[in-house]
C-alpha cells in the first residue's frame, strides 16, 4: 500500500434533519491503491458517507480532498470517482454493451468501442453483450455493473454491500474478481459490507463504523491483535480464529 493520500476527509458531517447528525465530523485519510472496507451495522452511516464521496448528497459540513484539491464543489462525474450498487442499477432496456457504452458516449470518450470490448472480454462477459440486465443471473449482471463503473476509468470505485444479494459460491468469486482487478489496475477501492469475514478477507484497511462515528480504523491484524474499544472488540471479536484462518486461506489463494 502506498503512503501518498488520495484522499483525505476532514470533520465530515451529514444532518438529514436539521440537529440530527448520522454521519458525526469524522475524519480519516485514504491512500492510494488501497482496499478500505466500511463495516458497521445498519443505519451507521455507511451509504450516507458513500454518497457524501462520490458527490451525489452535499454533505451539512467538512471537506473532501482529492490529492490536496477541494472536491466538494466539483460535480460527482468530474471527481474521478465511481460506485457500484447491491442492486447493480443497470438500465433494463439497454443491452449489456449499451449500459456499459452509455456513460462513454456521454463523456465523449474517443475510442470508446474497442475500449469496452477490451474490458468486456476481460471480464468475460463480451459473450453477453447483446443479452438485457434481466436475462442475466445476479452475479453477471454485478460484473456488468462493475464494468460500466471501471470503463471510466475513475482512480477511486466506491461499492456499497455489491455482493450482498449474491449467493455463497457467486460471492466468493467476485471477490477474488474484484481483488484481480484492483491488482492490474491499481485502482483504489473503498469497500462497504455488513459481512465481517468478506471485509477481512479482502482489505489492507478496515474501518469500523458505530452511530455515525469511526470507532477503529486498522489493519485487519490491528483490529484483532487492539480493538480500541469494547464495541469492536464485540464486533469483530466474535469467531476470531476462524477469521484469522480465513484470511491467511484467502491471502494464499490470492497469491
Ligand atoms: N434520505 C434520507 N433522509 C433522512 N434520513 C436518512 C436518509 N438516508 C438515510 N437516513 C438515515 O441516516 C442513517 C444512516 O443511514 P445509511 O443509509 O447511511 O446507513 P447504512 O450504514 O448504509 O445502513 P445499511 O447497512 O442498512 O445500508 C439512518 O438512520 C437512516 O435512517
Ligand atoms: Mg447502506
Amino acid at each position: 500500500m502506498s503512503q501518498t493520500k488520495i484522499l483525505e476527509i476532514v470533520d465530515l458531517n451529514m444532518e438529514y434533519e436539521a440537529g440530527v447528525s448520522v454521519v458525526k465530523n469524522i475524519s480519516f485519510d485514504v491512500y492510494e491503491g488501497e482496499f478500505l472496507s466500511i463495516l458497521g451495522a445498519s443505519g451507521c452511516g455507511k451509504t450516507t458517507l458513500l454518497r457524501m464521496l462520490v458527490g451525489i448528497l452535499p454533505p451539512t459540513s467538512g471537506r473532501i480532498l482529492k490529492r490536496g484539491q477541494d472536491i466538494l464543489k466539483t460535480p460527482p462525474y468530474h471527481r474521478g470517482m465511481g460506485i457500484v450498487f447491491q442492486n447493480y442499477a443497470l438500465f433494463e432496456n439497454m443491452t449489456v454493451l449499451k449500459n456499459v457504452t452509455y456513460a462513454m458516449k456521454v463523456h465523449k470518450i474517443p475510442d470508446y468501442e474497442q475500449q469496452a470490448e477490451t474490458l468486456l472480454r476481460r471480464m468475460g462477459l463480451w459473450e453477453l453483450k447483446d443479452k438485457k440486465p434481466a436475462s442475466l443471473s445476479g452475479g453477471q449482471q454485478q460484473r456488468v455493473a462493475i464494468a460500466r463503473t471501471m470503463v471510466l476509468k475513475p482512480d477511486v470505485i466506491l461499492f456499497d454491500e455489491p455482493l450482498s444479494a449474491l449467493d455463497v459460491s457467486t460471492r466468493l468469486l467476485m471477490r477474488h474478481e474484484i481483488k484481480a482487478l484492483q491488482a492490474e489496475l491499481g485502482v483504489t477501492m473503498i469497500y462497504v459490507t455488513h459481512d465481517q469475514e468478506e471485509a477481512f478477507a479482502m482489505s489492507d484497511r478496515i474501518m469500523v463504523m458505530h452511530q455515525g462515528r469511526i470507532e477503529q480504523l486498522g489493519t485487519p491484524e490491528e483490529l484483532i491483535d487492539h480493538p480500541a474499544c469494547d464495541y469492536v472488540r464485540r464486533f469483530v471479536g466474535e469467531n476470531l480464529s476462524m477469521k484469522l484462518r480465513d484470511l491467511e486461506r484467502f491471502r494464499r489463494t490470492d497469491s
